[in-house]
């Protein structure tokens, strides 16, 4: 791979082990990848923030590393909500240690808001085109998917290494030829709102890695298909999609219907939802915000609860920078009873461990909280869960 001479010097450690460390695992990945050079990058998101998937390996590894991102980063969610902790059964230890991974990364001049949306945030800018390195899963898939900018599937060590030297080996979703879709997802019926998380995890099952290019006779909304690449990114691991007509990148880059095709059927939908009454009889849980809620789906929880007071623990996520610039919509949802949770959620927290079964409303969260958590989860739709909860 080719290095400039400022690389060169990194990489032998002329400025810091810090920054040799940093650039190591970039030219390793660019090796493995087949990168000519590193570019650089807009912004960084970077995961491996939870005490709860890191540990005490990962808090000395950030705690040993020295001087200041290059670029603005940001973190993803952390095990805890950051103020309110002590809302959410979190033990002393857990959070004395996760306040401590909190501030190693803002040492290293991190923004500690700790969300998978960043792409919500005002100040955290991306565009079309924009070459990032971000390592959540639903939020890559969002930033090449919807906003059309570039990013690999980073991992958090080596979206905090491209934060520390500014760049990234410039090889795969980089790289015009791995944008183009290679199978032809077609559901020809309507379908809306949590559908998309449920079709999502039927084809991330399917395409892996793949790049699919959806045709559909629905018109999604950004926060449908924010649901869409979050599932497929879990249930597979698809890091980019295109929608004919709909996402920018396939609107300009006009490409020909790839020769692979998979045809979804309605059923298949439907199966993904809770049928079994008898499993809603051990419900104890719902929780909604995976990946974390924007402005509108607050204003719809907010909307559907008014009024009324829940029965079963309703736990809803979102961004701090959200849940900062609305404080009545917080104020209107919790007045319900549910609680409304910053910093993290129900996948990389402790909190929801000890409950028996929780209805979600995103396929990622139904892909990832039975194994990561050990609870038994059901799917159901924005108004199921609402309702399940009131009952
Ligand atoms: Fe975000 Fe957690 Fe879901 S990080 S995408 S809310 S699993």
């Amino acid at each position: 791979m080719y290095l400039t001479s400022s690389e060169e010097k990194m990489l032998n450690g002329e400025n810091g082990t810090t920054l040799q460390k940093a650039i190591e695992i970039l030219v390793a990945l660019g090796d493995i990848y087949g990168a000519e050079s590193l570019i650089p990058v807009k912004n960084t998101q970077i995961a491996g923030v939870s005490y709860k998937t890191i540990g005490d390996a990962g808090l000395e590894w950030i705690s040993d590393l020295k001087g200041k991102v290059k670029v603005p980063s940001i973190l993803n969610p952390a095990g805890m909500d950051l103020i309110n902790w002590q809302n959410m059964n979190i033990e002393d230890n857990f959070a004395q240690k996760q306040l401590e991974i909190i501030r190693a990364y803002e040492k290293l001049g991190i923004c500690t808001q700790c969300t998978c949306t960043p792409y919500y945030l005002d100040n955290f800018d991306v565009k079309y085109g924009d070459h990032l390195a971000w390592s959540e899963s639903s939020a890559v898939s969002y930033a090449n998917s919807v906003i059309g900018a570039r990013t690999n599937r980073e991992g958090g060590p080596s979206a905090l290494a491209a934060a520390l030297v500014g760049k990234t080996a410039n090889y795969g979703y980089h790289l015009d030829e791995y944008r183009v879709p290679n199978i032809h997802i077609n559901v020809d019926f309507p379908i809306n709102g949590s559908d998309y998380g449920a079709l999502g995890y039927i084809t991330g099952k399917i395409v892996g890695s793949g790049v699919p290019l959806f045709t559909f006779v629905s018109h999604p909304s950004n926060a449908e298909l924010k649901a869409l690449g979050a599932a497929m990114a879990a249930s597979g691991a698809v890091a980019l999609y295109h929608v004919q007509n709909v996402t920018m990148e396939a609107i300009k880059s006009q490409f020909t219907l790839p020769e692979e095709h998979i045809n979804i059927e309605q059923q298949q939908i439907k199966d993904i939802y809770i049928s079994e009454t008898e499993k809603l009889e051990i419900l104890d849980i719902i929780t909604i915000g995976c990946p974390h809620c924007s402005f509108e789906e607050m204003q719809l929880i907010s909307t559907l609860l008014h009024g009324k007071q829940i029965k079963k623990e309703l736990w809803i996520y979102t961004s701090r920078h959200i849940a900062n610039k609305y404080p009545h919509i917080i104020h209107d949802i919790e007045k319900s009873g549910a609680k409304v949770i910053c910093d993290t959620c129900m996948v990389v927290s402790p909190a929801t461990d000890g409950y028996n079964s929780m209805m979600v409303n995103s396929g990622k969260a139904l892909a990832y909280v039975p194994g990561m958590c050990g609870v038994r989860t059901m799917f159901g739709n924005i108004y199921k869960c609402i309702e399940e909860a009131l009952k």
